[in-house]
């Protein structure tokens, strides 16, 4: 059983802007947040079969209920995330005294390079695909591949609106990727292309909805709702899917995967 962690949005809301999705002119829903988030949650547990651990919120760190952004699990280690701006740095202590209680080994980057953990970072087979510029530091994956002893891709991202790779690029399986193209430049699109076997190509209005945001564990998959076609793809390959409202953290800029980190 695959194990993930996620933090329920008690404290959630759109309080500052460092991607753009995220405007204080739209407020969130916090009623409707709790219950997109408590759906995601029962999907997760119930259809998807994970096994879910729980952040405990904390009052003025708004962006907590995105775990994916803790840092990146391997094993027992743990590597915890430096981010980018001021405005998340404070959830750093909260997530390593997470993993440190739970006794993972925390392996930390050098502190002046940016990493966003599991944001910037996924798996697919026996290696990793890392995405840079908006967020993490090209020069972190270098760090990370060293670190876990896996060879690590580096891909460019080109678009803001996908500023972190998980917001465009999600593994399915040890050779099969759904992937946004025009989020990536023709060098990163040619790394993916022959560099995983399978792809599936969402379409803009899909992966504008965070299409890639998706959840997949074991030929299941939770992604947002409203992509339609991009399910259907999903289907055709043999995949049970289900679609979950996520409007109130699509304004945070962020998904059903941005709401979950993996453990194992
Ligand atoms: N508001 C958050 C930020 O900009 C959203 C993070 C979404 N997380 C993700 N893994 N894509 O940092």
């Amino acid at each position: 059983m695959r194990r993930v962690l996620m933090c329920p949005p008690d404290h959630f809301g759109v309080e500052y802007e460092i991607n753009p999705w995220m405007s204080r002119g739209r407020r969130v829903d916090r009623a409707k947040a709790e219950r997109q988030w408590r759906d995601l949650y029962d999907l997760l547990g119930d259809k998807l079969g994970l096994s879910i651990s729980l952040l405990r919120p904390r009052k003025g760190l708004p962006d907590l209920v995105f775990t994916a952004n803790a840092g990146l699990v391997h094993g027992d280690a743990f590597l915890p995330s430096n981010f980018r701006y001021m405005e998340r740095r404070g959830e750093e202590p909260v997530f390593r005294q997470w993993f440190e209680k739970e006794g993972y080994r925390i392996r930390p980057l050098p502190p002046d390079l940016f990493f966003e953990g599991e944001g910037d970072v996924l798996r697919v087979g026996d290696r990793l695909f890392a995405g840079y510029r908006f967020r993490s530091d090209i020069r972190s994956h270098e760090w990370i591949s060293k670190m876990l002893g896996l060879p690590v891709l580096s891909l460019e991202l080109v678009d803001d609106r996908f500023y972190h790779l998980d917001t465009c690029f999600c593994p399915l399986s040890d050779d099969a990727a759904a992937y946004y193209p025009p989020a990536f430049d023709l060098y990163g699109r040619r790394v993916i292309d022959e560099g995983i076997r399978r792809k599936v190509l969402p379409p803009t209005d899909d992966a504008l909805r965070f299409a890639c945001n998706a959840v997949v564990a074991d030929r299941k998959a939770v992604i947002p709702a409203g992509c339609g076609t991009f399910r259907k793809l999903l289907e055709g390959l043999g995949y049970e899917v289900w679609e979950t409202e996520l409007s109130e953290f699509i304004k945070a800029g962020g998904a059903a995967k941005c709401l979950t980190l993996f453990l194992d």
